[in-house]
């Protein structure tokens, strides 16, 4: 079995029967999704809230009942994919660019749980370019800015067009390089106009599970 499966798999053994369950994005997001199926079929009765279009229609497709934010109280638990956590458990997400549903989704969820193969344990974060949720209006000089305080931003394109998000934003991918100053870099990121969130999760998640050959393991966050 793949590891992001064996990964989504020993996550799934946290979820309870009544559960609001928040749904992650993603390939490893996937293969919960599909378990999720499987405990509905069960009888499991869940409420689940997706963290994109894309888990929403996957979930409704697969006949798992879900439901807008706005029509739960709170949430149980979340279970969601990441690109890279570093051992303090801060963490890029927003690679398949639903980093600001996914932000708040875990901001009101009892407990979070990110889902992996071991490639996105990594000793310091940025590797992976740090995705940013902006407003499309102005952007370009919203670009310049983050140009010259040396974040080296990308537009993300779609077929030569800038990316969509869900909120109808655009994405910019930083390409901060690995082991890059994570206060200073929040604190320029919060100080610009036209950003709407960006894709570090900073000491987020309760637990981890990861994926590896032959097994997957739950790393607990104990600094949370
Ligand atoms: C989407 C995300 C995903 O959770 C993240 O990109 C990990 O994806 P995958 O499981 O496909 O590697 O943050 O915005």
């Amino acid at each position: 079995m793949n590891k992001k499966k064996l990964a989504a798999l020993k996550a799934a053994e946290h979820i309870k029967n009544n559960m609001v369950l928040g749904l992650g994005t993603g390939s490893t997001a996937y293969y919960l999704i599909e378990r999720v199926e499987e405990l509905v079929r069960s009888g499991y009765d869940l409420k689940c809230v997706a963290t994109s279009k894309q888990t929403e229609e996957h979930a409704r497709v697969l006949g798992i009942p879900v439901f807008e934010l706005d029509e739960v109280e709170s949430i149980d638990l979340t279970i969601d994919g990441v690109d890279e956590i570093d051992p303090s458990f801060n963490a890029i997400k927003g690679g398949g660019g639903a980093l600001l549903r996914e932000k708040i989704v875990a901001g009101i969820s009892e407990k979070v749980i990110w889902i992996m193969d071991e490639s996105k344990l990594v000793p310091a974060l940025g590797k992976f370019p740090l995705p940013v949720e902006i407003i499309s209006f102005g952007h370009r000089h919203l670009l310049r800015k983050m140009e010259s305080l040396g974040l080296n931003p990308a537009l993300r394109l779609s077929e030569g067009k800038p990316y969509l998000t869900d909120n109808r934003n655009y994405i910019v991918d930083l390409h901060l390089g690995e082991n890059f100053d994570i206060p200073k870099i929040k604190a320029l990121l919060d100080d610009l106009s036209g950003v709407v969130e960006t894709g570090l999760f900073l000491n987020t998640c309760d637990m981890i599970a990861v994926g590896y050959d032959g097994g997957a393991k739950i790393i607990i966050n104990n600094k949370k």
